[in-house]
């Protein structure tokens, strides 16, 4: 019998490859070439599946011209570059990648926390750039992450570990928002308390964001949230770029209305905002928060097994849209 074909759209581990290879007709870009949407498109033309990274938009466009597709399985958490609307319109089964990125993801949050907190990148391009050439009282002062207020916005599993983090192994006083309340037992775990949002900008010494992007989280943080924020605090995105309006951020480190921000995502992304660059009290990372090798070869592994799991089995493992299964 013949095997589906399916299409992995950027280089991923060759022993991922080796495992889709065993099941399917795989079309690879090994070479990490970058496709323009009318080459994916044409690509996708015979193609019954898609390992997708979370850069490939799929939209109703896109799977006009791909007739024969049935999955897009995304090597991602987040599933923004999806049009799940339409995907379940055309019958097209969306997964993602949840829980085998939730510790990595929340060890990197507070990793950045630490560093745009105690200024760990800027003093060492000082330190770098042959300026150091004495002690001083106030080299660097930081704010301190121990002991102090940590608001984490968007509480789903990653805002969760954050929580853990900072109230067991830091001593923090930790508060939360989210669309919706988290369970006793949760919060309790977590030792967080629920606050509205205006009241954790205003509270929180360190400001995590950890909410999925959609519309409706578009510039969630913007001037006049900023604008709440202490003097003193700090601002961490390792959500998505977009949730936060990365000009009005910049303007506002610029002019030291919060001491300091950690970035690892960007409106528009690869590119960022070039002022992002001249402002010396943010820590910016490429976008590497889930970036183990343990952990994006199970997010790999994870998105290989929904599409073998659907396509060979009838069974994905985390279905988006699993309506499309009953139909
Ligand atoms: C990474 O950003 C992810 O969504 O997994």
């Amino acid at each position: 019998m013949n095997k589906p074909k399916i299409l992995v759209a950027r280089a991923i581990f060759p022993a991922t490859i080796a495992r889709l290879e065993e099941h399917f007709e795989v079309e690879s870009n090994q070479a990490d070439a970058s496709w323009s949407k009318l080459q994916f498109a044409e690509k996708l033309r015979d193609k019954a599946g898609a390992f997708t990274t979370g850069g490939e938009r799929i939209d109703a466009e896109l799977l006009a011209a791909a007739p024969l597709l049935k999955i897009c399985a995304n090597m991602a958490v987040g599933y923004n570059n999806f049009d799940v609307d339409a995907m379940t319109a055309r019958g097209v089964l969306a997964t993602n990648a949840p829980d085998v990125l939730t510790e990595t993801t929340a060890d990197f949050g507070f990793a950045l926390l630490m560093a745009t907190a105690r200024r760990v990148t800027e003093s060492e391009h000082y330190l770098r750039a042959g300026k150091w050439d004495r002690w001083s009282f106030d080299m660097f002062a930081g704010t301190d992450v121990h002991g102090s207020t940590l608001g984490i916005l968007g509480m789903g599993r990653i805002g969760q570990g954050i929580a853990r983090r900072g109230a067991h192994g830091f001593g923090m006083n930790v508060i939360y928002h989210n669309r919706s309340r988290l369970a006793p037992d949760l919060e309790a775990a977590c030792k967080a308390r629920y606050v509205g949002k205006e009241d954790l900008l205003r509270t929180a010494d360190h400001v995590v964001l950890v909410l999925p992007y959609s519309p409706a989280s578009h510039h969630t943080i913007g001037a006049r949230e900023i604008a709440l924020m202490k003097p003193t605090a700090n601002l961490i995105n390792i959500a998505r770029g977009g949730i936060v309006d990365d000009a009005a951020l910049a303007a506002a480190l610029r002019e030291r209305k919060i001491a300091g921000a950690g970035l690892d995502v960007y409106e528009g992304e690869p590119k960022l905002n070039p002022a992002l660059l001249t402002v010396p009290n943010v820590v910016l990372t490429p976008h590497i928060a889930s970036s183990t090798i343990a952990t994006r070869l199970a997010m790999a592994n994870l998105a290989a097994d929904n599409l073998i799991g659907f396509l060979v089995n009838g069974k994905p493992l985390t279905p988006l849209n699993p309506e499309v299964l009953t139909r």
